[in-house]
């Protein structure tokens, strides 16, 4: 038997096959709190450190896949600093990202997509609605952040809609642009087997698989975060969000906007 996975706060590791699974576990929507942010930090490191997984898989437990930052309660749960070590290391991280949407992904839940390798998502929400992803940085006052203006902010269409306009995204009409996988069996209860069996027929079932995936990050993710500079594009958001954060107005807009997620 291996050695048992870590345990984290707000945070549940799970492994199937070859696949390190990360459950965002902060109910009731997974909000990214500073103690999530720090269990993040740690996992990735340890899948780091692991040189025999072929890829993480990233989801949530219960209702949402993440509701994203709790901005109401900023001083407890925004350090740039950490927010920043996240990032740099999920958007660097060398073997495949998978995210698997059982639910709503909202602000850095909608964001961090950009920086996963695919995306599976169910179209419908545990109590039947529309699943959906969402931006709401406009109407919080808050900057784009996670690189998002770089790599949504140039293309009209969908990328306006989430950015600008901060409107829903159903799940659907992402899987229509080519943006995700949904099929109509996958469900919020079933679609981390569903994504599971995917990768581990797709990916994980040849002796070399870890290697042509990480070949394939380098050439592509890893690839464009240097030629797009994300890294420098990282910090002028920040620093962007960091000033609206410092006077209150975005508070004031989450307080107004938050029960209409
Ligand atoms: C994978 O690596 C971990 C620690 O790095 C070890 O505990 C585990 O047994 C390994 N699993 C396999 C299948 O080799
Ligand atoms: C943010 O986290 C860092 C640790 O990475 C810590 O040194 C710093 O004091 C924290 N800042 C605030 C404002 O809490
Ligand atoms: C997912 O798969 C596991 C094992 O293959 C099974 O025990 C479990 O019931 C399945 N869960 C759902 C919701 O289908
Ligand atoms: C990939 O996985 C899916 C789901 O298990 C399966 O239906 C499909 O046949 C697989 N594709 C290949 C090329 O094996």
């Amino acid at each position: 038997m291996s050695t048992p996975l870590p345990t984290f706060h707000n945070l549940r590791l799970s492994l199937s096959s070859t696949i390190l699974i990360l459950h965002l576990s902060n109910p009731p929507t997974n909000a990214f709190t500073t103690s999530l942010y720090t269990s993040l930090i740690s996992a990735l490191d340890y899948a780091t450190s692991r040189n025999n997984l072929t890829c993480l898989l990233i989801t949530g437990s219960g209702n949402y896949f993440t509701s994203g930052v709790d901005f109401i309660d900023q001083s407890e749960n925004y350090n740039e600093s950490i927010v920043k070590q996240f990032m740099l290391k999920f958007m660097n991280f060398p073997i495949p990202i998978i995210a698997c949407l059982n639910g709503p992904a909202i602000g850095i839940g909608a964001t961090l997509l950009y920086h996963c390798d695919y995306i599976f998502g169910s179209s419908t929400r545990n109590n039947g609605k529309r699943n959906y992803v969402l931006m709401p940085f406009t109407k919080w006052c808050l900057a784009p952040e996670f690189c998002s203006s770089v790599l949504l902010g140039r293309r009209m269409g969908v990328g306006t809609e989430m950015l600008l306009f901060g409107e829903r995204v159903s799940i659907k009409k992402l899987a229509d642009l080519g943006f995700l996988r949904t099929e109509p069996k996958y469900t919020p209860k079933t679609i981390l087997n569903h994504t599971k069996e995917y990768i581990i027929n797709n990916l994980s079932s040849h002796v070399h698989s870890r290697e042509s995936a990480m070949l394939f990050v380098k050439l592509t993710r890893l690839k464009r975060n240097k030629d797009l500079r994300l890294e420098e594009v990282m910090n002028n958001e920040m620093k962007e969000i960091a000033k609206r954060v410092d006077r209150g107005e975005v508070r004031e807009a989450v307080l107004k906007g938050f029960s209409k997620l």
